[in-house]
């Protein structure tokens, strides 16, 4: 089976939140089942300079405004097709936006051009080469869709992923007419949203099936609080919507290999966690003591709870906790979070910014990992958490409630508890469970048990991957019928 993945971001190339690992690792997973995978992304600065000269499999004169060619790379086991169009991505600053953080006015001619070339693949503009079908993830390349949709791939079977539902890709109806799209396509059941023309939507609506990345947010966005304004859609589609929760690359996060460690470790031999947990310190300027070290890798934002992290921790630091805090985003969270570094020193550390190895340094170093999510479709971090014995405190909410066994005294005796839920979505809840944590920790053969039943569980994207692979077959099926 041939399937072509359409994707904003991919790892290790370009990243800026989780959407990057998966449509990184899902290939890999998919090609031990008999799944080749082609991933067509943009040629962003960093894209294009970690490609090797290749000869161009397509050019067009004119995609949207300048030339444009596609270009074939294989990077790390991944078989790339690159959108060299330098008039749409060739710039400094972030995928989606500039150095200052503001979106690029032509994000829709950007991400409708990624389509465009998507549906052009699938409809055989590559010499030799048809996939059975395609799988787009989030907004940006939703639009592929809807180019199948109204072009020459049309029947051909297709997955929309929503990796999150607050990126919608929502633009007024004046690019419409620049989009080369049928009249006909904008219209309630096609692109037009709100009165302009929505990207995420036009590809909920062309999709032969829908995909969110767990069960329980599959589940919470066919509500209002959770829909962001599609519910309405997406139940109209619900028998057509599965949640598969994601896996994480069990290679590169591997305690017992990872090279950003400073001493690897092992569900066996927990011990050498106290090294990477002296490191951390340092690194964060916390004292020394016997208590537990809880860290925050994140984009600082209101959908991960960061508001609710800043006003309780001046208690958690009073009930005995110590922060390490890695993470970028809103400006007013970036500093409320530094300024209660420097109103508790030696117990909370903020660095601001994005660190991929510093990452993992916290995951294999400090005891815990907060997650106090307002909402999370799935969430990584907390699996990462789970591999490297850094116990996970979430939100109960979408993925973070599928992947985490709360420590209640059944979970405990069971010997199944993996972490700490807490709902609602609150400041007391949240310092509830902080609490909590503290005092397993003080027990140590309890905590050693969270740790080990969390580095226990099966991470890895196999089973995901074969849900996909199944919801693959089963859409080619449908079409040949
Ligand atoms: P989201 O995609 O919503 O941001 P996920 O938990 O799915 O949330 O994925 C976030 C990914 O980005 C994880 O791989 C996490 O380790 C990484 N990450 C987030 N913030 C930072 C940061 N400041 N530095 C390094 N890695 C980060
Ligand atoms: C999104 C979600 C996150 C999920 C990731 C990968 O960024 O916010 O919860 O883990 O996509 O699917």
């Amino acid at each position: 089976m041939q399937v072509l993945s359409v994707t904003p971001e991919i790892f290790p190339l370009i990243k800026t939140g989780g959407l990057a690992d998966v449509a990184g690792a899902l290939p890999i997973a998919l090609a031990h089942q008999g799944v080749a995978t082609r991933t067509l992304l943009p040629g962003y600065p960093v894209v294009m300079a970690a490609l090797a000269k290749s000869k161009p499999l397509l050019t067009y004169q004119n995609l949207h405004g300048g030339k444009a060619s596609l270009r074939p790379a294989s990077v790390s086991d991944l078989d790339l097709l690159v959108l060299d169009a330098p008039h749409l991505f060739e710039r400094s600053g972030g995928p989606y936006g500039d150095a200052s953080g503001a979106d690029w006015a032509d994000n829709w001619r950007r991400f409708a051009a990624l389509g465009q070339v998507g549906a052009d693949i699938a409809a055989g503009a590559l010499p030799g080469y048809v996939p059975d079908l395609v799988h787009a993830h989030d907004w940006q390349a939703a639009m592929t869709l809807a180019y199948m949709r109204y072009g020459k791939a049309a029947s051909m079977p297709s997955v929309m992923t929503v990796h999150n539902l607050a990126f919608q890709g929502r633009f007024p109806a004046t690019i419409f007419p620049e989009l080369g799209l049928p009249d006909s396509a904008m219209t309630l059941d096609g692109v037009e949203y709100y009165g302009g023309v929505g990207f995420l939507k036009a590809g909920l609506q062309a999709a032969s099936a829908i995909t969110t990345v767990s069960p329980t947010y599959a589940q919470e966005i066919r509500t209002p609080a959770f829909g962001m304004g599609l519910d309405g859609l997406i139940n109209l589609r619900a028998a057509d919507l599965a949640g598969i929760v994601n896996g994480i690359d069990v290679d590169i996060w591997n305690p017992a290999t990872d090279r950003h460690l400073a001493a690897n470790f092992s569900a066996k031999t927990l011990k050498p966690r106290a090294i990477n947990k002296r490191a951390v310190e340092e690194r964060f300027q916390l004292d020394h003591d016997s208590g537990p070290v809880f860290c925050v890798v994140s984009r600082l934002t209101w959908q991960k709870g960061m508001d609710i992290l800043n006003s309780i921790l001046d208690e958690a630091v009073a009930a005995g906790a110590r922060f390490a805090i890695l993470g970028a985003g809103d400006a007013a969270l970036e500093g409320a979070l530094l300024a209660a570094a420097a109103r508790h020193r030696g117990r909370v550390g903020t660095v601001i910014g994005y660190d991929e190895q510093l990452s993992h340094l916290m995951q294999g170093g400090c005891d815990a990992i907060v997650i106090p999510s307002r909402f999370e479709p799935c969430g990584l971090t907390q699996l990462y958490g789970l591999r490297y014995g850094c116990v996970p405190i979430v939100a109960r909410t979408g993925g973070l409630a599928d992947t985490i066994i709360d420590a209640n005294e059944a979970a405990l005796s069971a010997a199944v508890a993996s972490g700490f839920q807490f709902a609602p979505e609150n400041g007391d809840a949240f310092l509830h469970a902080i609490r909590r944590a503290i005092a397993a920790y003080a027990e140590r053969p309890t905590w050693a048990a969270l740790q080990r039943q969390g580095m226990k569980s099966d991470l890895s994207w196999e089973r995901s991957a074969e849900k996909y692979v199944q919801l693959y077959r089963s859409l080619i099926m449908k079409k040949a019928a």
